[in-house]
């Protein structure tokens, strides 16, 4: 017996919620943009595309309620309640910074604020949090030092490690593909802007970075509902860009926090996907840009269910902040649960410098030296850093830790109650 779907997607049906994937200018706002509509039990409702707890942001609207005039009235105050960044002031204070001896320039965490020491006293006392001196690599590189944004269940903020970083920029070269669309990605972005064979465009919620790009290299964004803060503005800086991508290849690089739906996210990749074929004459309108996404193993069928030519490849993703998502010691005893999802043919991964991983004949890709190819599934078929083996019954390879269940048919984990399917095989 075969099981479609992955854990993660039943944790998504499990809740019962599903996400009504359409159009969202005509939606109620909250402060993180346009609301996505959500269909669950008690019926159909707007809420916000990012918080998952209710309590960061408290919109929710029933779509009956959206039709009345009223209810509309009291949400328009949310146009005026998203805050506007002044790009141009921070390219200005940014020159202004560096073009001091870097113990001269300093950042303050507490008040977001690049400044000069000399010339304030404001971040003085132990109250402000300041990052000093501040070299050029600094500068270049502030996803490196900033310290993650508080609020983990949303905004979750892990850096790749300088190794992830560089794979996903050789994928890049062995693709002939020279400009990023860099969605939540900002070392990726730092990393590209340093190297002279690429070009990228920053998209990330996170405002601070606009303190360190210049505006045509950093968009306020949320990748939930595709929205740019700063509308008119935002979109003529995204569309030069993807225009002058026409000769030198786009990919999108994205790395959403973890437990972010699936169905946004692809919404998102298919309506940028749509922007850069209109813009570029492509005749076939739906052709999905090359994609490179980081996401954890458990949601490949939920992924490759709803985008079948998008295929998870076998590399770990390590990150520098995140202690279980490394392969050192004091990681995840089977390496970080994250891996790339990509349309771009897996051959390109190209690991031949890295010990941790073999090449496979058979699938012609890398995979981990743990993954074993099964000669009955014709594939590589472990998923989470353990070598899996066959279970001839189930026709498939499972975990090496599940057993056959003779009374639910299936395989699980020794202790599992047959009632209940909670485990995923894969
Ligand atoms: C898991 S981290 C990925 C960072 C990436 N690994 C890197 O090294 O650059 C998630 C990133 O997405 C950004 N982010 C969080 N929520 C977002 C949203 N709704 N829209 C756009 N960006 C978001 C965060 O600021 C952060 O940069
Ligand atoms: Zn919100
Ligand atoms: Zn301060
Ligand atoms: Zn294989
Ligand atoms: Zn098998
Ligand atoms: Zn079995
Ligand atoms: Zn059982």
């Amino acid at each position: 017996m075969k099981r479609k779907y992955s854990s993660a997607e039943r944790l998504h049906k499990s809740s019962g919620i599903e996400v009504i994937v359409e159009e969202v200018s005509t939606h109620p706002l909250c402060l993180h943009g346009p609301t996505l509509l959500f269909s669950g039990e008690k019926g159909r409702y707007f809420a916000c595309a990012t918080c998952r707890d209710k309590k960061d942001c408290t919109v929710h609207i029933d779509e009956d309620d959206w039709k009345k005039e009223g209810v509309r009235k009291r949400n328009e105050k949310y146009y005026n309640l998203i805050p506007k960044i002044d790009k141009v002031a921070a390219l200005n204070k940014f020159n202004e910074v560096k073009s001091r001896h870097p113990s001269d320039r300093a950042y303050c965490n507490t008040c977001t604020d690049l400044y000069i020491i000399s010339q304030s006293k404001k971040h003085r006392g132990g109250d402000h949090r300041i990052t000093t001196p501040l070299t050029e690599e600094l500068l270049n590189s502030p996803s490196s030092w900033l310290p993650p944004l508080e609020n983990d269940s949303s905004e979750a903020q892990y850096i790749f490690s300088k190794k992830a970083v560089s794979t996903v920029l050789g994928i890049l070269r062995n693709n002939n593909i020279k400009n990023l669309l860099c969605i939540g990605t900002p070392s990726v972005h730092e990393a590209a802007q340093l190297d002279p064979d690429f070009d990228s465009l920053l998209l990330d919620y996170d405002t601070r970075y606009h303190l360190f790009h210049p505006p045509n290299k950093y968009i306020w964004y949320n990748m939930f509902n595709n929205y740019l803060f700063d509308g008119n503005n935002d979109e003529k800086i995204l569309k030069k860009f993807i225009k002058l991508s026409k000769d030198r290849k786009l990919c999108i690089v994205m790395d959403p926090p973890f437990g972010g739906r699936v169905e946004p996210l692809l919404h998102t990749i298919k309506e940028l996907s749509s922007m850069y074929n209109k813009i570029n004459d492509i005749e076939d309108v739906e052709k999905l840009l090359p994609v490179i996404w980081a996401f954890p193993y458990f949601s490949e069928a939920y992924i490759t269910n709803l985008a079948p030519e998008i295929k998870m490849h076998d590399y770990q993703v390590e990150y520098q902040n995140h202690k279980k998502f490394q392969n050192s010691k004091g990681g995840r005893k089977f390496g970080s649960p994250v891996r790339f999802f990509t349309n771009l043919p897996l051959l390109t991964i190209d690991l031949s410098n890295d010990s941790s991983y073999k090449f496979c004949d058979k699938c012609k890709c890398w995979v981990s030296v743990t993954n074993m190819h099964c000669t009955k599934c014709k594939s590589c078929t472990s998923k989470n850093g353990m070598t899996y083996r066959h279970c001839k019954i189930c026709g498939q390879c499972v975990k090496p830790t599940y057993q056959h269940c003779t009374t639910c048919g299936r395989c699980a984990q020794e202790k599992h109650r047959c009632d209940l399917i909670v485990e995923s095989q894969v």
